[in-house]
């Protein structure tokens, strides 16, 4: 029989497979061993393809503690990367309130690189007083770059990468590996026809607009809500429905939120969601959607299958809810296509060593990729494309 931990290798060494940035990067970075010597602490979705990059990391020196994000770490790949000496916190029914834990203990560890997503494991360092090592880090989301640069602006006195604002990111993964992988695990979870049926996305940034564009492909009547004018224009000249928040909410029959902000589908609106409507969201963190307010305004709810629940409110009305809030694609799917991630990923072994050498030499706080680094990414990824 084979165990947990041999059914996550097999699935990483597939993903590593059709992951050839990555494995030019092993080869390259096993012999200059940037990492020697250095903790790196990793908050990350645990799956396959984020473990192939924990195995870059390792290759080049470095010694990882690691813990997922809420609802989406697959139990198989944590016990293979255990029995590879990855110390690895959480598991698959991870909530909220274990999440927090696991962070305090990736960052006992005393890493001296952060490699963050949401902002999780600065945000604790900055709330406890005690001494650390961290000389810089990377952020992998939007979400957590806006955290850094709102409620934690002046306060952190390292560098961070943002590696969600790298163009080649927005580009290759939020639009062409979010939108279709939304899309996916929308089909496969509902088991629900895509064309003619009326779909609102929240949010035309380029997680809502690739969202919006394979919906649109596939024959969905598509209706964006997005409060800034130049964004809204570009879903206008795609060729997409515009509304305000509450005339969406009362005409469409799938509401998906992609903001990176919290209450985009606040409870005082709920009344306006019509009978049979669907909720999903698609940004980094369940709180897009006030499912709290959610969960008290509903008189019962049923699970239908693993990631469908259906609340029955006052009145009657039934509301779905998919992947219980969280990131669609990932919580209730495969998550982002592997050529996306690897990409994704190159970005930031490749950040991670520039702050390994050059830390001192950056200013502190949230930062973009430096072009280099994008442009060396761009070229591997045009090669295997080419092949
Ligand atoms: N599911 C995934 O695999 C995945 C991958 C990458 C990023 N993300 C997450 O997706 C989210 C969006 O990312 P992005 O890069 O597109 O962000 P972005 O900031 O570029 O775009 C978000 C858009 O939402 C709009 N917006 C803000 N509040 C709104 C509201 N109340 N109603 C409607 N629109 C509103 C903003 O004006 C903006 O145009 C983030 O949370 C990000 O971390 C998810």
């Amino acid at each position: 029989m084979t165990t947990n931990a041999e059914q996550g290798a097999k699935r990483i060494r597939w993903a590593e497979s059709y992951m050839p940035v990555l494995r030019a990067l092993r080869a390259e970075l096993t012999a200059e061993q940037p990492f020697a010597g250095k903790t790196i602490g990793i908050c990350l979705h645990i799956e396959p393809k984020t473990a192939v990059m924990c195995g870059v990391l390792r290759a080049a020196g470095a010694a990882l503690a690691l813990t997922g994000s809420p609802g989406t770490t697959q139990d198989d790949v944590v016990a293979s990367l255990r029995e590879t000496g990855t110390v690895v916190y959480g598991s698959r029914s991870d909530r909220v309130a274990d999440h927090d834990g696991n962070i305090r203990s990736v960052l006992s560890h005393r890493p001296h690189l952060l490699l963050d997503n949401g902002a999780s494991l600065v945000q604790t360092l900055l709330n406890s007083s005690e001494p650390h090592n961290v000389t810089g880090g990377t952020e992998e989301t939007t979400t957590g770059a806006n955290l850094l640069r709102e409620e934690m602006k002046g306060k952190i006195h390292f560098p961070v990468i943002v590696i969600n604002d790298s163009p080649l990111k927005v580009i290759m993964e939020n639009e062409h590996g979010v939108g279709p992988t939304v899309v996916a695990a929308f089909l496969s979870t509902t088991n629900l026809m895509v064309p003619g049926r009326r779909f609102a996305v929240f949010g035309y940034g380029s997680v809502g607009r690739g969202i919006a564009r394979y919906l649109h492909a596939l024959h969905a009547r598509v209706t964006v809500v997005e409060p800034d004018p130049i964004r809204a224009l570009e879903a206008a000249l795609d060729g997409l429905q515009m509304a305000s928040c509450d005339a969406a909410l009362a005409n469409n029959q799938v509401l998906i939120t992609a903001t990176g902000r919290a209450n985009a589908i606040t409870a005082e609106r709920f009344g306006l969601i019509s009978d049979g409507a669907i909720l999903a969201n698609a940004g980094h963190y369940s709180w897009e959607i006030d499912l709290t307010a959610l969960r008290d305004a509903a008189q019962r709810s049923d699970r239908v299958n693993a990631s469908t629940e259906v609340f029955t409110m006052r009145d009657g009305k039934r509301i779905s809810l998919l992947a219980g809030g969280e990131m669609l694609n990932l919580a209730a799917g495969g998550g982002n296509p592997v050529e996306t991630m690897d990409l994704g990923l190159a970005l930031q072994v490749l950040s991670l060593r520039l702050i390994a050498q050059r830390a001192r030499e950056l200013p502190p706080g949230p930062q973009p990729v430096p072009m280099e680094i994008n442009r060396q990414v761009a070229r591997a990824m045009l090669e295997a494309l080419s092949r």
